[in-house]
């Protein structure tokens, strides 16, 4: 049985999704969250998932923050640490302690469009797809192994909401597959490389 720690700042549609995915040899330990009135919170807690706050704003530094959140992800003893809407830049000591056993969603085909505002930036500058990628983090933002990717059309008359719609149907079909074949012990990573996935 492999334990997974999923970290959110919101909804955590992308957390349900793996959630619900019911994961053989996969437990969902905990789910963590900077922001105490983080929606997908309550929503792991009604299934009886351990919950946890730490609100990053009561620490004085980034790296003072991840490593109080580092010693509350560890006491779960995680396998795979995965962020799902996760919105914070992590220090490079809290990317070196979980390389390798980290993964993050990003909402666009990287390496194109990392960073924010993703689906605007995929319609303004006239791409014919979008998507989303699953990718081992490191400490470069947006920038790890990726392990699995999705793409949908962009259409004519879309706008920033309707294909970020689109784009997260996508995500909640791509995350869970991709957690499962870490779970699986499918995954080789050979630099920016990662075989193994579906
Ligand atoms: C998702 O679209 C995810 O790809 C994006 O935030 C959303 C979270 O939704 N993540 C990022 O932009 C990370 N840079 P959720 O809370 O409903 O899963």
């Amino acid at each position: 049985m492999k334990n997974i720690v999923i970290l959110i700042s919101g909804r955590g549609s992308n957390m349900q999704a793996i959630v619900e995915a019911a994961i053989p040899g996969a437990r969902i330990a905990a789910v963590l969250s900077n922001r105490p009135d983080a929606a997908g919170l309550a929503w792991a807690a009604e299934r009886g998932i351990a919950t946890e706050a730490l609100d990053h704003k009561a620490y004085d530094s980034r790296e003072a923050f991840d490593a109080a959140l580092a010693a509350r992800i560890d006491a779960y003893a995680p396998d795979l640490l995965v962020l799902a809407g996760f919105m914070r830049i992590l220090s490079a000591g809290f990317t070196e302690h979980y390389a390798g056993r980290m993964f993050n969603i990003h909402p666009s085909l990287l390496p194109a469009f990392t960073g924010m505002h993703t689906h605007r930036r995929a319609i303004e500058a006239g791409c014919k797809l979008a998507g989303c990628t699953v990718h081992f983090v490191t400490a470069e933002l947006d920038h790890g192994p990726i392990v699995a990717q999705a793409a949908v059309p962009v259409l004519d008359d879309d706008t920033e909401a309707t294909l970020a719609e689109r784009v997260l149907a996508a995500e909640h079909q791509l995350y869970p597959a991709a957690v499962r074949a870490f779970v699986e012990d499918r995954l080789q990573i050979d630099g920016l490389r990662v075989r193994g996935a579906d």
